[in-house]
């Protein structure tokens, strides 16, 4: 089914790293010839991890690169190499100014190129990578619309360096690092589909669950100008390095049977049966032997006594996930939520959170960062003013506050999109959310000293993307388990937001409680929710908490309580309007439905919840290459 060689990986870390030892590899061997290795390179949140990894063998391994010349994909234009969303710049910043690759083997496609002359600029592009004898290795990541580059649908498979217009999705994708999307470049100058593919190796790679239909697309679907990726079809050798999340909608990961025998084990059964199900759109207990054997499930039935026991124990299985007392019936226990931004918790679990308190559990929440990023301008002037109101009624200085609110007026006046906020602006925007915060957590019952502000410093560089923890971020999780010693701990499960934010807060927690787990006795349960973008499937739910109506429109206020996010959020996602208390709804009321469907009992809306370590049916774990 697979028209593409795909290697899959357990985490995006792994991936990174087999594609950066198979350059440096390459590099290597080249030196050892006396020529030159060239490198056709790629820049986004995907291709970080393969250049980390890069910088690490020069410091510590002593890779040496001073054979190496590149030819990067592309470069937005009109675009000024300074500027913070300029490819030349990020290069700068996330390999270049790390290894000796000699400055004059750089190659990027000028953003700052006159009209008149981008045509001859392109042509020359082409020529130089042909004067270096062509390209070695072509990294590239994949858009959502399956571009390659900046190859948007249309591009033939014959197109060469030019100007091209981004599409739609591609601005929306890239609106945060511009504050706006109205502040994206329309245009840009890439390679093109027939450049990358004289490449005589190509690696893609791809992460997050957000990719996973292109993926599909791109490596089971016929070759179409509608996604550039499909051409790769055609190279003789490329491959695809993708973490299991992207890979998720590939056949022989999603309905394994359809391609061979399978391991039958419980989570695998589950995926089986609940598949089925939507597919004859029936309730589990229902599903016939001829459903199973007309839908090429015969290897299930034939190792199972029927279809009877198998529903059952698959809708006992659904049954055991649905609890009303998420932190059980027994003692009362200490719970620790941890929340990426100031309002995840409440976007994706304030039904469980107050479900918690009243029935008698210790509950803490503790918010990562600031999300002072978040905040709108106007949000900054409009506190002001309140201050200064506030200090008049209790005539408290009001001259200092007024040359303060002047100052800062003037200041956010003259700031110009993208422009990174001086620091007390980002102080008061960070104040803004803390306050919003403990009004959501105080709605739902927590008081002050049971929310915890952990402002972990990777996420205070003013910059959208985040890129790395250090082992102060880790540090602060660390001590806030000590503190609390929790027995349950919900944290954010995502891999695919958008600025990298959960998925970097969830590797410090994961590290943080790896080293708490060898000092502390307790036996504590981890559960992840999932942020304001995707939802668990059901067949991987362990926990569901119904809400009822009344308890879904008391989530719905607690969501209001973090006003700078309401009507319009500053980063609402990429290709999703929708504003957060909707997308909460929505999302909980769907699950529901879907336990609905499936002869569950019918509930107002549930949250979902995954436990670690999560659950990966045999069949899975054994598709995965290891790092
Ligand atoms: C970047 C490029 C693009 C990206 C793609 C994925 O030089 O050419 O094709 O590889 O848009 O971007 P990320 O990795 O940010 O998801």
């Amino acid at each position: 089914m697979e028209k593409i060689t795909v290697k899959i990986y357990e985490d995006s870390k792994q991936a990174s790293v087999a594609v950066a030892k198979r350059i440096a590899d390459m590099i290597t061997h080249r030196a050892k010839e006396g020529k030159k290795a060239v490198l056709g390179l790629a820049t986004g949140h995907t291709p970080v991890g393969v250049y980390r990894e890069l910088i690490r063998m020069h410091e510590e391994d002593g890779l040496d690169l001073s054979n190496v010349v590149t030819f990067n994909l592309d470069e937005y234009w009109p675009m000024k190499p300074g500027l913070l969303q300029s490819y030349h710049r990020w290069m700068n910043e996330n390999l270049f100014d790390h290894v000796n690759i000699p400055r004059a083997n750089i190659h990027i496609p000028s953003g700052t190129i006159d009209e008149k002359d981008i045509e001859q600029h392109c042509q020359e592009y082409e020529e130089r990578v042909r004067e270096a004898g062509g390209i070695d290795i072509q990294i590239l990541g994949i858009g959502r619309t399956g571009h390659i580059g900046f190859n948007e649908p249309g591009s033939s498979r014959n197109s060469r360096t030019r100007r091209i217009s981004l599409d739609k999705v591609t601005r929306m994708d890239a609106a945060s690092d511009f504050f706006g999307e109205e502040n994206v470049p329309k245009m840009a100058i890439t390679m093109g589909v027939g450049t990358v593919m004289e490449a005589k190796e190509i690696a893609l790679l791809s992460f997050g669950e957000h990719k996973a239909h292109v993926i599909r697309a791109a490596v089971e679907g016929d070759i179409s100008t509608k996604v550039a990726a499909s051409f790769l079809q055609e190279h003789p050798k490329c491959t695809f390095y993708i973490d299991l999340a992207s890979a998720d909608k590939l056949i022989r990961i999603s309905t394994p049977w359809q391609i061979g025998l399978c391991d039958w084990d419980d989570p695998l059964e589950r995926q089986a049966v609940l598949w089925l199900a939507r597919v004859v759109k029936k309730p589990i207990l229902k599903l016939t032997n001829e459903d199973y054997a007309e839908n090429g499930l015969a290897q299930l039935l034939h190792s199972r006594a029927n279809a009877y026991d198998i529903n059952l124990r698959v809708f006992r299985r659904m049954m055991s996930t649905i609890t009303g007392w998420p932190g059980g019936k027994a003692e009362a226990k200490k719970v620790l939520v941890l929340s990426p931004h100031p309002d995840d918790d409440v976007i994706c679990m304030a039904g469980t959170i107050m479900r918690l308190v009243e029935q008698g559990h210790d509950v803490h929440t503790a918010y990562m960062v600031s999300g002072a990023l978040s905040v709108f301008d106007h949000d900054v002037r409009w506190h002001g003013e309140f201050v200064r109101e506030f200090n008049k009624i209790f005539g408290l200085i009001p001259e200092q506050t007024i040359s303060i609110n002047k100052q800062l007026e003037k200041y956010l006046e003259n700031k110009r999109p993208g422009d990174l906020d001086k620091p007390e602006v980002q102080r008061i925007k960070a104040l803004i959310r803390r306050t919003e915060a403990l009004a959501a957590a105080q709605y739902c019952g927590l008081d002050e000293k049971q929310t915890h502000f952990l402002d972990m410093p990777f996420y205070n560089t003013g910059r959208v993307q985040k890129i790395l923890i250090g082992a102060e971020d880790i540090s602060r999780v660390y001590e806030l388990l000590m503190e609390i010693e929790p027995d349950m701990i919900f944290a954010a499960g995502d891999m695919s937001d958008p600025h990298g934010t959960h998925k970097l807060c969830l590797e410090a927690f994961l590290k943080a409680f790896e080293g708490y787990s060898k000092t502390s006795k307790k036996q504590t349960r981890v559960l992840l929710y999932r942020g304001a973008w995707e939802e668990w499937k059901p067949e991987q739910v362990d926990m569901v908490v119904p809400l009822s109506p009344d308890e879904l429109k008391k989530k719905r206020l607690a969501i209001f309580r973090h006003q700078s996010q309401k009507d319009r959020a500053m980063f609402p996602g990429p290709y999703d309007s929708r504003e957060f208390w909707q997308r909460a709804e929505e999302r909980n009321r769907a699950t529901a439905d879907t336990f609905d469907d499936l002869g569950l009992p019918e509930y107002e809306a549930l949250e979902a919840f995954v436990q670690l370590p999560i659950n990966i049916p045999i069949s899975v774990r054994s598709q995965l290459n290891s790092g």
